[in-house]
């Protein structure tokens, strides 16, 4: 049989050739050239299906699709993919290097197999002895992994699909789609090319066997995983791992899921015996700081359905030269332009000419409108070099006219917050009457101004620039 062969596809004119080339001479666009196989599409292939005509159905008609589940034993996993994996369905789990992907599905992968569900785990990243010595740590070398979970140590596509076809297992796992490679293509493993084609196969064989499929897939520097987008549109699920590879915590999301909501969070934490799970995810982001720091707030933020109260953090100098730097970690550079411009506008709070640095402690990123407040509570903090009223955290969307805005959630993130032991809870004056937490002192406030004036109206700061003008409104802490 002939070696089917490659083309270099336009993807913008879809035009082929032989060879790559930097534009395409087609349409003229630049690196757009894809390798791809040619398949030879039999006419049998091609021809419709016989007897099977297609049929629209009523809404009412449709049956009831129980989605079956595949718990993997890692609650925090499971929460995120909606109840655990779905047969016949393909997840991406994405993460920086060396944040614990492979650890976390390991783990799964015994989880799996715990529950009477074999799983073939396909590496094509480690040999089966670095395998072998995860397992160990991982304390899966006993016990039902070890006979539950088998390990192939390959990175061509054709034969891990054989060797799945052959053992049938419940999940496979592909570590990584970026060492994958299929036979036909000349570009290297990791190539756009690559990457696809391999994609596209095991997900073939997902859908045709009921197999779950968990591709690996290494997370470039500016946050995509790397690889083409088409990827991330591929899959039913993608799953990205996040956190500070220094820190032990693990924020596990899905960004996109098929078969369930896309904005539950997981909370891991990274030890001597694997991740394992946080007794308290509310609080595992809090740092304890022994005094008050200016230019720091906790935000009660809203995950899902989870709470999670975070720490915002920020810092502004004077810019020497050029134009002022913005830079956020965590939080949407885009929000903290705009509360830069509101501050600057509304609340008398310039920072045109500073430099200014925003960050999420422990290394999450959340995309809460509700972080916008403390954001730029810890903003004017920083400035005025006065630390909040301890005990505080706020939530809130702040608008153009400095006006703050309800988010969702409201009761839920107070409960949470005097849980954790906070004093008092800033937030957007809605319509009606604020919920009543008991322990915990709930301020409306309708203005980004009336919010400073209230968070930030603790006793200066021993030697702060602005110790005289903030001394008349200094109130005495509560509790
Ligand atoms: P790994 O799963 O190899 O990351 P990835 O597959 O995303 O590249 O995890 C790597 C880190 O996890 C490594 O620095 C060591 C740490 N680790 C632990 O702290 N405890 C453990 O039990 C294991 C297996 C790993
Ligand atoms: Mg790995």
């Amino acid at each position: 049989m002939a070696r089917p062969q490659s083309r270099y596809v336009c993807q913008a004119c879809s035009e082929a050739f032989l060879r790559w080339e930097g534009q395409c001479r087609g349409c003229g666009a630049w690196n757009t050239l894809v390798e791809t196989v040619v398949r030879d599409v039999p006419a049998a292939a091609r021809a419709p299906r016989a007897g099977a005509e297609a049929e629209a159905v009523p809404l009412a008609a449709l049956a009831d699709a129980e989605v079956p589940r595949l718990p993997v034993g890692i609650g925090e996993l499971d929460r995120v993919l909606g109840g655990g994996l779905v047969p016949g369905s393909l997840v991406l789990v994405g993460g920086e290097p060396g944040i614990g992907k492979s650890t976390l599905l390991l783990q799964a992968a015994a989880g799996l197999a715990a529950g009477g569900r074999p799983v073939l785990y396909a590496s094509g990243e480690e040999s089966g002895s670095q395998i072998r010595l995860r397992a160990g740590r991982l304390g899966l070398l006993a016990g039902v992994a070890a006979d539950g979970v088998h390990v192939l140590a390959e990175h061509d596509v054709a034969r891990i699909v054989e060797a799945t076809r052959a053992a049938r297992p419940a999940a496979l796992v592909v570590d990584s789609i970026q060492t994958a490679t299929i036979d036909e293509l000349e570009g290297p493993a990791g190539s756009v090319g690559q990457v696809r084609e391999a994609a596209l196969r095991l997900m073939e064989l997902a859908k045709g066997e009921g197999i779950a499929v968990i591709l690996v897939g290494h997370v470039t520097k500016e946050g995509s995983i790397a690889g083409p987008k088409t990827l991330e549109h591929l899959v039913d699920a993608v799953v990205s791992i996040e956190g500070e590879r220094g820190g032990t915590l693990r924020l596990v999301r899905a960004s996109k899921n098929r078969f369930g909501a896309t904005d539950e969070v997981g909370v891991l934490e990274m030890a001597e015996g694997g991740l394992r799970e946080v007794p308290d995810p509310a609080r595992a982001f809090l740092v304890e700081h022994p005094a008050p720091a200016p230019g720091s707030i906790v935000a009660a933020t809203l995950e899902g359905s989870r709470a999670l109260l975070v720490e915002v953090q920020a810092l502004v100098a004077p810019t020497g030269y050029g134009t002022p730097r913005r830079t956020a970690i965590g939080l949407d550079p885009n929000r903290l332009a705009l509360l830069v411009a509101v501050l600057g506008r509304r609340a008398g709070v310039g920072l045109g000419t500073h430099d200014v640095y925003a960050n999420l402690a422990g290394g999450i990123s959340v995309a809460d409108p509700g972080l916008d407040l403390p954001l730029a509570i810890a903003l004017a903090s920083t400035l005025r070099d006065r630390p909040v009223l301890p005990g505080t955290t706020a939530f809130g969307e702040v608008g153009l006219l400095g006006e703050l805005r309800a988010v969702g959630g409201t009761e839920r993130r107070l409960r949470e917050a005097a849980r954790l032991g906070f004093a008092r809870a800033l937030l957007p004056r809605g319509r009606g009457a604020p919920p009543e937490v008991a322990d915990l002192e709930v301020v409306p406030v309708a203005t980004v101004r009336d919010a400073l004036a209230v968070a930030l109206a603790g006793p200066t700061a021993p030697d702060g620039p602005a110790g005289r003008r903030g001394a008349a409104s200094a109130a005495a802490p509560r509790s």
